[in-house]
């Protein structure tokens, strides 16, 4: 049997041609700066430091793979139990990666969102992201999710209480929801369906990062510390990516199907 795959199947001649051609939204939790700074007797703030060149470089290799959407874990709601001192050098990370790269972004048709809460960030933070999505707002060519006070439960939860809340304005004393209205108040709902979550560092959990969206994306654990990322290991993650089979609780495809 032979199969003609979808209607944009033209860069591949196999029926896979979803998978091979994607991701569309590739997901990052960059772990791992401690410990590279750790192995240089360097203190962390260090290693948060050259985090944000990994992201610089990984956001350029992104597009450059044909990606159209990263999120990247850049603050967990978690991430206040650490010392006041490393919060502070996390915050400071938001200001240095803005304050060099926005206009670099904004020239490239990079649009900046910022999934998480907004209260409890310092003043000026807010600000920076308040100014980083407004001036990107127009951007079209790739969209950049930076998660920052962000948790998965936490976002659920702020999902549900706005569609409460939308139904209590309209009147509707006992509302019932759907997949779909859930998916459309998370604060995701701007990018396309999560494809592929990768973690750095060898840790193996998702740590309250994209709960509802992981359903069906595929996850690659790369054994690299995130201020050793780039071009090289995002390259790798997606063609482990390339060389899954996802069946979304449907059957594997006929072998004749995925011959090429
Ligand atoms: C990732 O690096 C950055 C954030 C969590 C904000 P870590 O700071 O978690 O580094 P490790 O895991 O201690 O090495
Ligand atoms: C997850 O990393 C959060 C970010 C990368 C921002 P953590 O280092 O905070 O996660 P745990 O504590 O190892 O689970
Ligand atoms: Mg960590």
């Amino acid at each position: 049997m032979t199969t003609s795959g979808p209607p944009h199947a033209s860069e591949s001649s196999s029926a896979r041609a979803d998978t091979v051609t994607g991701p569309a939204h590739v997901a990052l939790i960059m772990d791992g700066n401690g410990r590279w700074a750790a192995a240089r007797g360097l203190p962390r703030a260090m290693g948060h430091r050259e985090g944000v060149q990994a992201l610089k470089r990984t956001v350029r290799a992104a597009a450059d793979l044909g990606i159209q959407c990263l999120t990247v874990f850049g603050f967990s709601t978690e991430n206040w139990k650490r010392s006041a001192e490393e919060v502070s050098d996390l915050m400071g990370l938001v200001r240095a990666y803005v304050g060099s790269d926005l206009d670099r972004l904004k020239r490239e048709g990079v649009r900046i969102h910022i999934l998480g809460r907004r209260e409890g960030l310092p003043e000026d933070i807010a600000a920076i992201v308040d100014r980083a999505e407004r001036e990107t707002a127009h951007n079209d060519r790739f969209l950049l999710q930076v998660a920052f006070n962000y948790g998965g439960r936490a976002d659920i939860v702020d999902a549900m209480n706005r569609l409460v809340r939308r139904a209590a304005e309209s009147g509707e004393a006992s509302p019932t929801f759907t997949e779909a209205d859930i998916d459309g108040a998370l604060s995701t709902h701007r990018g396309p369906p999560v494809d592929l979550i990768i973690r750095t560092s060898g840790e193996q959990r998702l740590s309250n990062f994209l709960l509802w969206e992981a359903a069906y994306a595929e996850m690659v654990f790369q054994d690299i510390l995130w201020p050793d990322y780039g071009a090289e290991a995002l390259n790798a993650a997606v063609g482990e990516y390339r060389r899954r089979d996802r069946r979304f609780g449907g059957r594997a495809p006929e072998p004749s199907a995925v011959a090429s």
